[in-house]
């Protein structure tokens, strides 16, 4: 292939990763391969002028926005990329270039050296102090209009004092690493698709046209950069991050402002040590020219700026061997194909399983069993298998092929058109049941204690439990009879079982697993509708009509309430004792924290993270997911995430043991701080 080939495939290849990327949210390949494919071009398009076109990616940052559903928004300034450096001598030699194009001594200019947050970029403008427009990038000139899903982020300030008439602040979107677990965890509960990694699991909720999905989403607005009027005003960049911090706006804390290119380059290792410790994902270091009026004098390019740099840092990956490849059967029906590895540790925890995705995702990544393969956690958090390690010499296993029929139950899996997913369709299948019945049980849900994945497994195989209304009539003789299992522990299965009769209709929503309703939403339903024949009969302009309840989780409620099984569950549920209202008996609780934003880390006894995050709202609350100047309290459970601790530290925001939070929740006050 000579070189005018190789340049128009390469360009096609990235114009398709930054169409998965930018308007997808469902990247094809890691960021590292990506970045290789632009090197390549753009080392291809420097040894061959003729080659370059204005037009080239190489010129342009991001994916057009034209296919996406949201109202353009021409920024009033572009919005830049960054170039990147990967070595240390790279940065000095960046540094130094700089040096030299301001006439200065390379240990004399000042540089700002900040975490290169993973999320996406974006701009917020305020006019007269008040959140006008926030936009995604886009392609750098025209972005998407996010506005209503951004006031939606609870660390996103609505107003700010004493600003000039038109400010606009721009940073990064993100979810905390412990946020995105939660998140997925969710998701998984809910029967709705994992997300592969933060960024994209914040993209994806970002841009969804219902903003009560968004509001659902713990996402986080780390501001570093303000642009607008500020002339005149300031002279730094580091003042400028004082004065968005002044304004209540996250702003990394570990940002240093230091002089010479050696204390920059230093500063870079410090976060490439640090980076697992932080609050948040990072791939990489940005370093800027501190002093404003030194940055007018190196100026931009058309796609990034002369005055910063961003030191990218590679993923931790390790080599394992394959064991096998299977399939799991989700609570949907959903068949994922998972890795099973020789246990490796990446990152500090130990990996044995990793996700494949789908079918698709094996093919792509050509994974065999038996293979030698490279494992990385997906944004350092999910692990994934990357590809397979070349061992030349060795014979690999014939390609993998998905199971034509379910693992457990055997039925055909099936694969529609133009989807990506397979599933089981049997809707009997015990594999689907189990789930369903341990996500009815779990603390999210009916919260009945004694019924994991392990036991009701044994109850669906001897016959007892077919349907989650079966739970609430259990013989304790039969469940006696069963291994491992004595006359006591039957008793306690059934009454724990019996107990949850009482349950109010939120609760049994949220084990129903009916499409987006998680515990917010479904307790605004069951308050408003009282009992389950109300909210079954509502017409779906009454459901929409809930404050906080936008049209997707209506449209889902209202048809669910349609299917005929439905009907029937519901049926045998009030027959096994179900009451299905929703405040009966129970005091209304007092909003103790109203307006106040209260932030748990790590985990507290009794509580899922749901469950606490859910108390806090119920109370008037709400549960972001990071530390501000504007945080009322900060509830340390056990393994708490240590930035966050030092945050509140840093800020004097007061830490409270988790043996506060009941009272917390009653009061709205506790007694004692953490030392
Ligand atoms: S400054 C003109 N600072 O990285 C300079 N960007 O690869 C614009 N990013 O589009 C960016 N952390 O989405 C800047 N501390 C930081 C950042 C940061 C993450 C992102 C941003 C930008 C991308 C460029």
């Amino acid at each position: 292939m000579n070189a005018t080939e190789r340049v128009a495939q390469l360009r096609e290849e990235i114009a398709r990763h930054n169409r998965a990327y930018y308007v997808e949210d469902a990247p094809l390949i890691p960021d590292a391969d990506y970045d290789d494919l632009v090197r390549e071009l753009r080392a291809l398009e420097a040894a061959h002028p003729e080659l370059r076109r204005l037009d080239s990616v190489t010129e342009s940052v991001g994916a057009s926005v034209a296919t996406t559903p949201f109202a353009p928004v021409v920024h009033a300034e572009p919005m830049l990329s960054l170039d990147n450096v990967f070595s240390l001598e790279e940065l000095e030699a960046w540094g130094a270039r700089s040096a030299r194009a301001l006439g200065t001594e390379p240990g004399a200019v000042r540089f700002a050296v900040e975490p290169k947050i993973d999320g996406l970029a974006l701009s917020i403008v305020y006019r007269d102090g008040a959140l006008t427009r926030a936009a995604t990038r886009g392609d750098g000139r025209v972005g998407e209009d996010v506005t209503a899903n951004v006031r939606t982020i609870p660390n996103v300030p609505a107003t700010l004092a004493d600003a000039p008439r038109r400010v606009e602040v721009r940073g990064e979107v993100f979810l905390a690493p412990e946020d995105f677990v939660a998140l997925n965890e969710r998701q998984r509960a809910l029967g709705e698709r994992e997300f592969a990694n933060p960024r994209n699991a914040a993209a994806g909720s970002l841009r969804q046209k219902d903003p009560t999905v968004t509001a659902s989403r713990p996402l986080s607005f780390l501001a570093y950069q303000l642009v607008g009027e500020i002339e005149g005003r300031f002279t730094t960049h580091t003042e400028t991050l004082s004065r968005l911090a002044e304004w209540g706006f996250l702003v990394a804390p570990e940002t240093r402002r230091v002089e010479g290119v050696a204390a920059m380059v230093e500063r870079s290792t410090w976060f490439e040590d640090h980076r697992h410790d932080l609050a948040y994902q990072i791939d990489g270091i940005v370093i800027k020219l501190d002093d404003l009026a030194e940055r007018a004098r190196l100026g931009s390019t058309s796609r990034a700026p002369r005055w910063a740099i961003a030191r990218k840092l590679p993923p931790e990956e390790r080599t394992t061997r394959l064991v096998a490849i299977e399939v799991s059967i989700g609570r949907t029906g959903r068949a994922t194909p998972y890795a099973v590895l020789e246990p490796v540790t990446i990152a500090g925890s130990t990996v044995a399983l990793a996700t494949l995705h789908n079918e698709d995702q094996v093919a792509l990544k050509d994974v065999r069993p038996g293979d030698l393969v490279i494992v990385r956690k997906a944004g350092d958090v999910i692990p994934e298998v990357v590809g397979p390690v070349a061992e030349p010499g060795r014979r690999r296993a014939r390609a993998w092929r998905f199971p034509q029929r379910c693992p457990e139950c055997a039925a055909p899996l099936v694969r529609r058109a133009g989807e990506s997913d397979t599933y089981c369709v049997n809707p009997h299948c015990p594999a689907q049941l189990l789930q369903q019945i341990v996500h009815f049980c779990s603390r999210t849900a009916l919260d009945i204690e004694g019924f994991g994945e392990q036991r009701v497994g044994q109850l669906i195989e001897a016959g007892l439990v077919h349907d989650v209304a079966d739970l609430f009539d259990l013989d304790p003789e039969a469940i006696a009879s069963l291994e491992g299992l004595g006359e006591l522990s039957a008793r306690q299965l059934v009454a724990a079982a019996r107990a949850a009769r009482a349950a109010p209709l939120s609760r049994v929503l949220v084990g129903l697993g009916i499409r987006h309703v998680g515990p917010v939403a479904a307790r605004l339903l069951a308050r408003r509708f009282g009992d389950v024949d109300a909210l079954a009969s509502a017409p779906l302009e009454a459901l929409e009509a809930v404050e906080g309840v936008g049209p997707v989780i209506a449209g889902s409620v209202h048809l669910y309430f349609r299917e005929p099984e439905t009907l029937e569950r519901i049926t045998r549920l009030k027959a096994a004792g179900l009451t299905l209202r929703e405040g009966s008996g129970e005091a209304p609780v007092a909003a103790t924290l109203a307006g106040r934003a209260v932030v748990v880390t790590g985990t507290v006894v009794g509580y899922s993270r749901e469950a606490a995050e859910a108390a806090i709202q119920a109370r008037g609350g709400t549960a972001p997911g990071s530390v501000s100047k504007k945080t009322y309290c900060v509830v340390v459970g056990e393994a708490p995430g240590a930035a966050k601790v030092r945050r509140a530290e840093e800020l004097g925001v007061p830490r409270i043991d988790a043996g506060q939070f009941e009272t917390l929740l009653e009061t709205g006050a506790w007694t004692t701080t953490l030392p």
